[in-house]
């Protein structure tokens, strides 16, 4: 992209529509959503609950550096420039060598002798708050043994708007209130272990069709810009932020901004998205930094509210970037105010002490470009030569853990009485997913087909196994241990021996089905990215059923990286039972076998809708370009009615509603009451932040900028934040050079003056209005176990707002109650504030309605079995 055109982007925050109207397209005679300005970029507030002592000491230090060593904290040293997917300079003078940034979500990416945990969506349908927060901070000792400092997760976006989109399994699930436990207590989890969380990506991000402009054209899709996400302040709020106020709420020390634009206006450079809404309403005091090529301008982004460039280059390998030297020059020549450059620097650092690292940072122990022992430091420099990995074993005792939430992130969906298995007389296990990838777990780069059993998705959110127990493996050895005669096909194309096999008397059968999915630079079996229909891979429509028609005790297990459609066969009496295993991580099959079993009585529930068809889902991945070469429009018209309150809304029959799971026990829930706290009257937020402070001075004369010496080594294709001359046109290397702020930086862009509070965000509490949180309402239950197995029933609060526009019910809490058989334990969920509110767009500010509300506590969100008014 040329600068100059993402300049001109930025200064409106709107797009030229000019540019994109007129040529032939759908859209020709509308204009494009476009997005307010918001500047100046909020700076941290030293008196941030959670934050003050970070902020102390980051100050201290910041305070201390030279305007090239913050230019280096910001800026990453470019694709491939060091070990880990990103790092940032270093500060020698103080002995801190540059951040290691990692993936993924779900384990560390690329490396060795480490875990690979659940998914994110696979422990969202645990509904468990202990497992996610014992998950996040495993993987958080995962990375801080391998010297990653930022771990590249957790993800909220994609929340899951549509079912299709590839990296829906990243995140946790479409209900808002869900996924911002889910980020709530990853966040916790990772950051108390002592690595800094990122909450991904940073906003609506949903589909990964026309993310990048590069990828979409390597595709054949002539666009010159990426996806617009167009989406309304109510639907804003009421859905896509809402968990990424819960990320900030917990202390998430940084947000990645995504790669597409919202309201025409790049996620990287949209000062609405991350000055306001982010940095100021939200009182986020972390730092953003852009998805790796996500940046587009340099100045423009920087006061949009961008703290740090990854990978670093302006597109990989240009040995080239937006910051490093062009950011020593915007600050010199007055374009970016010092006072920011500060803030970033400020903020990088405040995450770092936050979660409770020095300066004195042990060494990156393992390099993602290679898993040779020795190697180059500089990967693409091919230089630096000494050892590069040290194998270390980070994994401890995490298998047990994560075989834990396997298990109890598998969803019982259907059971008419086959399970749990006893000892069965003979096992006939059948399909492809149940068996092993024949070139390997790890036999296909960032797991990039879909062979053997199905475990993780693709793409960046993945890690290596370090060893993948199959269903067929762990049932096996489960079969022979109970003397039980055992056979599998680990194909899904015998059928003259499948029906061989399963037709004989007395067997079980297992069918083992899959549907995969992932990130868009990976194209498997014409899915880039996002899944190009919601049915199962590899005719496992046609392998269900016909090992049914075959065998009347057939057992389905799905797993998959989101609904898929059961419509055809689920209804069949020779289908026994239905199990959604998610996706599972290492330890697939023994967690598959705890549940088969009855080891553990299952409790998971579905974290999405199980649609009869595609069309009832309503929004759907937009698939080609629908704006000319311009770039292709998604309005999110729907507003919040997705997944289980779009079918609601229109009554539509589902096959397994959103919250749906079974147990080998049953319970029952009576007893609703409500109990009414004294949160008293709601304050909006009053009052300015200080002005905004500058951290030493600097010299203007470029001499003092450029590289130290003669002698200075340049790594090929590195950033430095020096410059080659003292010339600044040339040493920024932009023909552009020398625009004023004025000429193409939005009003305000500079200001570093007191600024206003919202009246929706926190004095000094980060995630909004402390009020918001307060707690209006405890509703309690009686669930009895009327079962003869002990068991573990997620009592689910639901809330009618009683709206016009509002959906019947939204999820608000659940609890996890473990009961014996005849016990009865007491449910109690809490409503907050936040949780009776709704956006109000004229006041900005969250506001409950006079529409009578109504609580329900129910087994799912359309089994409210108990309901109560709201006085
Ligand atoms: C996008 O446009 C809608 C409609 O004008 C507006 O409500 C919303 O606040 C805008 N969002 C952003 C991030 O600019
Ligand atoms: C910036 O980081 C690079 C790479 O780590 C390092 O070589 C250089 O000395 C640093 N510069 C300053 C001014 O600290
Ligand atoms: C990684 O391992 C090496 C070699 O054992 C060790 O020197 C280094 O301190 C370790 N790094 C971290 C972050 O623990
Ligand atoms: C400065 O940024 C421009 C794009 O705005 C880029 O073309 C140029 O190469 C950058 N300069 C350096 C030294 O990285
Ligand atoms: C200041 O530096 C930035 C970054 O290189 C450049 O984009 C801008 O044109 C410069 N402005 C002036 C007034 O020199
Ligand atoms: C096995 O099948 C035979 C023939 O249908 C039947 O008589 C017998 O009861 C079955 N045994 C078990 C354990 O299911
Ligand atoms: C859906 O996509 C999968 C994966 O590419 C493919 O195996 C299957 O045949 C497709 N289903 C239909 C009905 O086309
Ligand atoms: C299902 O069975 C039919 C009839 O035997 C066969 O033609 C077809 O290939 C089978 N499909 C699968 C996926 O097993
Ligand atoms: C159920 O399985 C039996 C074989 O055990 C078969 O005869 C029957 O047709 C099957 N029924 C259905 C609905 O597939
Ligand atoms: C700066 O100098 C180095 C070393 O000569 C060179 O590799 C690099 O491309 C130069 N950068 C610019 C922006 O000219």
């Amino acid at each position: 992209m040329k600068p100059a055109v993402a300049l001109a982007t930025l200064a409106s925050s709107t797009l030229a529509a000019g540019r994109t109207l007129g040529s032939t397209n759908q859209i020709e005679k509308r204009a494009l959503a476009t997005s307010d300005p918001f500047y100046p970029s909020p700076w941290m507030n030293p008196d941030a609950e959670g934050w003050k002592e970070a902020y102390a000491k980051a100050r201290e230090f910041v305070s201390q550096l030279t305007l090239m060593e913050k230019v280096n904290l910001t800026t990453g040293v470019g694709w491939q420039g060091e070990q880990c997917v990103g790092n940032t300079g270093s500060i020698p003078r103080f002995g801190m060598r540059g951040l290691c940034l990692q993936d993924s979500p779900l384990g560390i990416r690329g490396t060795d002798y480490n875990s690979a945990f659940p998914s994110g969506q696979t422990v969202a349908a645990t509904f468990d708050r202990a497992l996610i927060y014992k998950r996040g901070y495993a993987m958080g000792m995962e990375a801080k043994g391998k010297g990653v400092d930022v771990l590249l997760g957790p993800v909220a976006g994609p929340l899951g708007r549509m079912p299709a989109a590839g990296r829906n399994w990243e995140g946790f699930s479409p209900d808002p209130v869900l996924t911002g436990i889910g980020m709530m207590e990853s966040v916790k989890g990772i950051q108390d272990a002592g690595t800094i969380a990122c909450a991904k990506h940073y906003i609506g991000n949903e589909q990964e069709h026309f993310r990048q402009v590069g990828e979409a054209q390597g595709y054949g899709f002539d666009i010159s810009e990426t996806l617009s996400s167009n989406i309304d302040d109510k639907t804003m709020h009421e859905l896509y932020l809402w968990p990424f106020a819960d990320a900030v709420r917990a202390g998430v020390g940084s947000v990645m901004c995504s790669y597409q634009q919202v309201n025409n206006s790049y996620g990287c450079q949209n000062s609405k998205l991350l000055n306001d809404l982010l940095k100021n309403e939200l009182g986020f005091q972390g730092f953003v930094m852009s998805d790796w090529q996500a940046q587009h301008t340099g100045a423009a982004s920087a006061v949009a509210g961008l703290d740090m460039t990854m990978p670093g280059d302006t597109v990989f390998n240009s040995g080239r970037s937006f910051f490093g030297p062009n950011l020593t020059l915007a600050v010199l020549n007055g374009t970016v105010p010092a006072y920011r450059l500060d803030d970033m620097a400020m903020r990088i650092m405040a995450a770092m002490f936050k979660v409770g690292k020095t300066t004195d940072l042990e060494p990156v122990n393992f390099s993602f470009w290679t898993t040779d022992t020795y190697g180059p430091v500089h990967f693409v420099a091919n230089e630096g030569f000494q050892e590069i990995n040290s194998h270390v074993d980070v994994r401890a005792d995490h298998g047990n853990l994560i075989r834990e939430i396997a298990a109890k992130g598998t969803v019982l969906l259907k059971n008419t009485g086959s399970l749990p298995l006893k000892k069965p007389k003979f096992l006939a296990v059948i399909g492809e997913d149940a068996g092993p990838n024949l070139r390997g777990p790890n036999g296909c780069g960032d797991r990039g087909c879909d062979d053997g059993t199905l475990a993780m998705g693709w793409g960046s959110g993945t890690a290596n196994f370090p060893y993948l127990i199959t269903p067929d493996a762990a049932l096996q050895a489960q079969a022979v241990s109970d003397g039980s005669r055992y056979e599998s096909i680990l194909t899904n194309y015998a059928p003259a021996q499948t029906r061989a096999l399963v037709s004989q008397a007395n067997a079980t059968a297992i069918v083992f089905v899959n549907a995969d999915s992932g990130e868009g630079y990976i194209n498997v079996d014409g899915n880039m990215g996002d899944r190009k229909n919601l049915t199962l891979w590899k005719d496992g429509d046609a392998l269900v059923k016909n090992v049914s028609s075959w065998c009347s005790n057939t057992i389905v297990v799905i797993h998959s990286t989101g609904p898929v459609l059961l419509t055809e066969w689920y209804d069949s009496p020779n289908i026994t039972a239905i199990l959604w295993a998610g996706l599972p991580g290492q330890e697939s099959g023994n967690a598959i076998v705890d549940v088969l079993y009855g080891k553990v009585n299952p409790s998971g529930r579905t974290p999405f809708t199980w649609g009869a068809t595609r069309e009832s889902y309503g929004a759907d991945v937009l698939y080609e370009p629908n704006n000319g070469n311009g770039a292709p429009q998604q309005d999110f018209t729907e507003g919040v009615f997705i997944d289980y309150r779009y079918f609601d809304k229109f009554d539509t029959p589902v096959i397994y509603e959103f919250g749906h799971g079974l147990s080998y026990t049953t319970f029952k829930y009576s007893n609703i009451k409500v109990e009414k706290s004294n949160a008293g009257e709601y304050k909006p937020t009053e009052g300015t932040t200080a002005p905004a402070p500058t951290l030493g001075n600097f010299s203007t004369d470029l001499n003092d900028y450029l590289f130290p010496s003669d002698e200075f080594h340049y790594v090929y294709q590195y950033n430095y934040p020096y410059l080659n001359t003292t010339d600044p046109k040339e040493a920024s290397g932009d023909a552009h050079y020398g625009q004023t702020a004025e000429e193409f930086l939005p009003p305000h862009a500079t200001d570093s003056s007191a600024q206003p509070l919202l009246r929706s965000s926190g004095k000094n509490e980060p995630g909004g209005n402390r009020q918001l949180y307060d707690v209006m309402y405890t509703v309690t239950a009686d669930i009895t176990n009327t079962g003869d197995v002990a068991g573990t029933e997620i009592p689910q609060l639901y809330l009618s707002l009683g709206g016009e526009d509002d959906p019947v019910v939204v999820l608000r809490d659940f609890d996890k109650l473990f009961l014996q058989p005849g016990e009865t334990g007491t449910f109690r969920g809490t409503l907050t504030r936040r949780d009776l509110s709704n956006w109000d767009v004229e006041k900005q500010d969250w506001v409950i309605s006079a529409a009578k509300k109504k609580v329900f506590v129910g087994k799912s969100s359309r089994k409210l079995e108990l309901s109560a008014e709201l006085n």
